[in-house]
Order: C-alpha cells, then sequence, then structure tokens
C-alpha cells in the first residue's frame, strides 16, 4: 500500500530530480507538472504546500521524462502562445516566442481590426500562427498547409478549442502543390536548421520535436526556395508575405525572394537584435 505523501516533500525532490538534470527553472518546472497531476492551476501551489497526497507516482513519472529532457508542452499537452493554449503533440513543433514577432508583423500591416482579409499559412503546425492572427482580426479567414497529416489533425483540434471553425480550413499539400486561390496575406515559418546542425541541438529539440519542422536542407534555405516558387501566383494584388527567418539567414532568404520576383518591404527584429521576419510583396 502506498503512503501519503507531503505535497511540499514530493515538490522538493521533483525539484532536487530537475536541478541534477541541469534545467533552468526547476521549481517552476515541478509545480507546473503538479498542477497538471493534480488537475489545479500551478499558481495555487505556490507556497509551502502542507498537503498530504496519495501515491505521486504518475506525478514521479512525468518529472522522469522531463529530467530525460522531454518537453514541457509533450507532457502538459499544451503551450500557450500569444496568451492562447495550443494542444501541442510530438507531431508537431513547439510554438516559439520568437514566432510571435510574425503575428506581430501582420496585425501592423494589416491594422484595422474588421479588415477582410484571406490568410495562407505555409507549415501550419499547431496553426499556432493563423489562430493568433484570427483572434485579432474577427473578419479574416484563411488556410493552412501542411505535408504532414498528424500536424493538420493537431491544427484543427486547436481551430475547434479555440473556437475558429468555419473561419479557416486546412489542407494536406506539399507547400504550394495543392493549394490555389489568391491571398492577402501569406505565412511562412518554414524548417529552416542546416540539417547537419539539427543532432546537436537541444535535447528537447533534437530527439523530440519532428525533423519533418525542422529540417531546412544542406544551408537551412530549402524550404525557402520550395516556397517562393508559388508566391507570385498565390498573392493577391497588394498582399504580402511574412517569412520568419533563422539567424544570419536575412541576406540569402532576401536573394531567394527577389530572384522569385518579389520585394522586401520591411524586415523585422527580434529583442536579441537578429532579424527575425522578412516582409515582402509582388513587384
Ligand atoms: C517550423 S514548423 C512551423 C509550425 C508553425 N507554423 C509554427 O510557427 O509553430 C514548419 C512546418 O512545416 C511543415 N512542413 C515541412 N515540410 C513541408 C512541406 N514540404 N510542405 C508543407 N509543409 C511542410 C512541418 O510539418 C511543420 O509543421
Amino acid at each position: 500500500m502506498s503512503e501519503a505523501r507531503l505535497l511540499e516533500k514530493c515538490l522538493q525532490q521533483a525539484t532536487a530530480q530537475l536541478v541534477a538534470a541541469g534545467l533552468g527553472s526547476p521549481r517552476h518546472e515541478a509545480r507546473l507538472l503538479l498542477g497538471h497531476w493534480l488537475g489545479r492551476d500551478p499558481a495555487a501551489l505556490l507556497g509551502p504546500q502542507t498537503e498530504y497526497i496519495d501515491n505521486p507516482k504518475f506525478f514521479f513519472d512525468l518529472v522522469k521524462r522531463r529530467v530525460n529532457r522531454e518537453p514541457m508542452s509533450h507532457l502538459l499537452g499544451y503551450r500557450e502562445f500569444w496568451s492562447l493554449s495550443f494542444d501541442v503533440t510530438s507531431s508537431v513543433l513547439d510554438p516559439r516566442p520568437d514566432s510571435e514577432a510574425l503575428v506581430e508583423s501582420v496585425l501592423k500591416e494589416f491594422p484595422h481590426k474588421d479588415e477582410e482579409f484571406q490568410i495562407l499559412d505555409f507549415g501550419t503546425g499547431t496553426g499556432c500562427l493563423i489562430l493568433s492572427v484570427l483572434s485579432e482580426r474577427p473578419q479574416a479567414i484563411g488556410v493552412g498547409v501542411d505535408v504532414s497529416k498528424d500536424a493538420l489533425k493537431i491544427a484543427n483540434q486547436n481551430t475547434k478549442k479555440l473556437s475558429f471553425t468555419g473561419r479557416v480550413s486546412f489542407l494536406e499539400s506539399d507547400w504550394g502543390e495543392n493549394v490555389s486561390g489568391s491571398f492577402d496575406c501569406i505565412l511562412a515559418n518554414p524548417p529552416y536548421i542546416v540539417s547537419e546542425d539539427i543532432d546537436a541541438l537541444e535535447p528537447e529539440v533534437a530527439q523530440f520535436e519532428p525533423r519533418l519542422a525542422l529540417d531546412g536542407g544542406i544551408d537551412g534555405l530549402e524550404c525557402y526556395r520550395a516556397i517562393s516558387k508559388d508566391l507570385k501566383r498565390l498573392l493577391a494584388p497588394g498582399g504580402k508575405a511574412f517569412f520568419e527567418i533563422g539567424e544570419g539567414q536575412a541576406p540569402a532568404v532576401i536573394d531567394i525572394l527577389e530572384s522569385a520576383n518579389l520585394r522586401l518591404v520591411r524586415s523585422v527584429a527580434d529583442l536579441g537584435g537578429h532579424i527575425r521576419c522578412l516582409i515582402a510583396n509582388a513587384h
């Protein structure tokens, strides 16, 4: 029979295990995992915990998985992005705070709350980019594209969960291959890591995130080349395309866009001063 354990002791033990694994916010993560297990708001677990609980095995199983560097989003099943909660599994990229720069850029270029416009989201993953824009522009509609069926399932799941059904549809396509129509706003956060650099990334990424969401080929730029072929066809007159890029990739991606007869409108730096987003339109 398992004996009741003081919650505070469980938290301390989990925190010590996460510290030993070299994780950056051990007490915070232990609290998130405990809150997840107990079905409680982690904020209610701030301060010393005097309650006793039975059989914390499931909690310590979660801690063990985190010690093995499984991402928190996979353990919790969600990630906050743009103040919305997106379901996340190992089939999709864990939405990154850096990608919010793309959402901000779209909102600046489409500044009117009630503007009607059509969005295409290349490599939609969780759907975090297109759904965040839809949350801010209630008259906008769109299409999210991914080559991964499993990613499309999660994007659909998030659409229902966040109540955007009817405003967005999802399409299985190798970039622009199956896409027709014309779009005022094209978003793309494609895989852009150089293939041979992936294994050296932190274990959360290299071991647990889908390679399909990371691998940008031999120079990291293959997906920009593939996407750019269809941009002119898919951009509506006056439309704009928004690309997330990796550190140092701006000059090469601008070249690719110019070769596809697009023109750079603006580049946007992230908080670290690195160019993170390129905005382009058609000549
Ligand atoms: C870097 S992730 C971006 C996910 C999401 N948009 C975000 O910002 O978090 C890139 C996405 O592109 C998708 N992808 C990879 N190759 C593709 C292709 N050939 N055609 C369409 N989508 C592709 C992946 O499945 C993945 O969901």
